[in-house]
């Protein structure tokens, strides 16, 4: 079952037409469609009995095999969010505050399915200038007994020009889509690289992710130290606004940081994010630490994601409040599975939370329960707005 969005709201990024420059916006709808939502529910349940099959393929078929569901069944109409859940970050306005995190379309292949499903925003990516193949396989493990996984993909990607070319097969559809950008792993000159991306990923992105925190291409991670970081992010900035020169506005600029930070790091990192006027900083990425573990896959290389990286994650978040002053917007990832989980990070200082792991083990209801279970908890704590929650713990 196909279904192609009936509204389409014409919004290139750079060249925004919109006369309220409101970006990224969702389509006024008068109530759910009824037929869309009996359709994933459908999805949900179809999900729930296949599960067993799923857990008995490798990781990685498994995750293409769910690609290639979103590409073929997954709806093109953004299902309607609660009203107050809608909330506006760096300019950007999201229908809710729940993202789905980069790394599940490293391609940019799905974005439109995966708003579909009822995330608030999408991050595609990492896509690198040149296509990569990645480490040798195996190379992604599922943990179910600790709801975790450890992935050493190592950027493996088709590429920005097969993905500027699905990006550009798209423009003019409504939705959130940020693309997360990064170096390939033989680049001479990795500063370069990003530059080339945000050039190349401006005109089509709603923002631009900087990753220079996957534990996987080797060095990549020093480009957090403080030096390094500024020149990065003067490159990218430079040939995000050469991109958008002739343009109403430009996609804001956000970075990605790792968990397995020290306190001087993080102190500096904030220090940038703030000179640099961020749009974000998203907190985090996979964890090269191993908390104590109970399934057999442990000891695998890589980075964890997933229910162990929760406590971190939410301890990291905390740590970036205090170090912006809450001057740079906060978006939280790691370890987040229900809405209590995004709550959580919500009153701890998240303008936006992101996840990824959790959607192996909850399948694709997943985004839709959160969104529903935060409103209840708003109204609980009797916040109005998920802005208000923003930094209350
Ligand atoms: C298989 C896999 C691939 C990932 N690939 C990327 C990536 O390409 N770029 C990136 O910034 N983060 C990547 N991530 C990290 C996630 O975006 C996220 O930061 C991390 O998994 C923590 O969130 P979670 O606990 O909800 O999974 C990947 C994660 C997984 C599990």
């Amino acid at each position: 079952m196909r279904f192609i969005a009936p509204i389409v709201i014409k919004e290139t990024q750079c060249a925004l037409s919109s006369p309220d420059h409101k970006r990224g916006g969702y389509p006024r709808q008068p109530a759910i469609d009824r037929t869309n939502s009996l359709c994933h529910r459908l999805r949900v349940m179809l999900f729930s009995l296949a599960r067993p099959l799923i857990y008995l393929l490798d990781p990685e078929r498994a995750h293409r095999l769910a690609i290639t569901a979103l590409r073929l069944g997954g709806t093109r109409k953004i299902p309607a969010s609660d009203p107050r859940l809608q909330t506006s970050v760096a300019g950007i306005t999201f229908p809710n505050p729940i993202g789905m995190a980069a790394g599940f379309d490293k391609d940019g292949e799905v974005p439109d399915a995966l708003l579909g499903l009822g995330f608030g925003f999408v991050e595609a990516g990492s896509i690198t200038p040149l296509p990569q193949a990645g480490n040798p396989k195996p190379r992604l493990f599922r943990l179910t007994e600790d709801r975790a996984v450890i992935n050493r993909m190592g950027f493996n990607n088709s590429g920005s020009e097969a993905a500027a070319a699905r990006f550009a097969a798209r423009q003019g559809k409504s939705g959130v889509v940020g693309i997360n950008i990064g170096a390939n792993k033989d680049s001479a000159d990795r500063v370069a690289d990003y530059a080339i991306m945000a050039r190349l990923m401006a005109p089509f992105a709603t923002y631009l992710a900087v990753n220079v925190s996957s534990p996987n291409t080797p060095g990549l991670r020093a480009l957090q130290d403080e030096s390094a970081l500024a020149a990065l992010l003067n490159a990218v900035v430079a040939a995000r606004d050469d991109a958008c020169r002739a343009s109403a506005k430009a996609p804001p600029v956000f970075l990605k940081v790792a968990p397995d930070l020290e306190p001087a790091d993080i102190d500096a990192i904030a220090r940038i994010a703030i000179e640099k006027r961020l749009g974000a900083l998203i907190v985090s990425n996979t964890t090269i630490s191993r908390p104590p573990l109970l399934s057999a896959h442990t000891s695998e290389a890589g980075g964890l994601s997933g229910a162990p990286l929760r406590d971190l994650a939410q301890q990291r978040l905390i740590d970036f409040r205090k170090a912006t002053g809450g001057a740079i917007p906060l978006i939280g990832v790691g370890g987040i599975a229900t809405a209590n989980d995004a709550w959580a990070r919500i009153r701890a200082g998240a303008s936006l939370v992101q996840l990824y792991s959790a959607m192996v083990y909850e399948g694709p209801g997943l985004p839709r329960r959160i969104a529903k279970g935060l409103v209840q908890l708003m109204e609980r704590d009797g916040f109005a707005t998920i802005a208000e929650a923003v930094g209350t713990a």
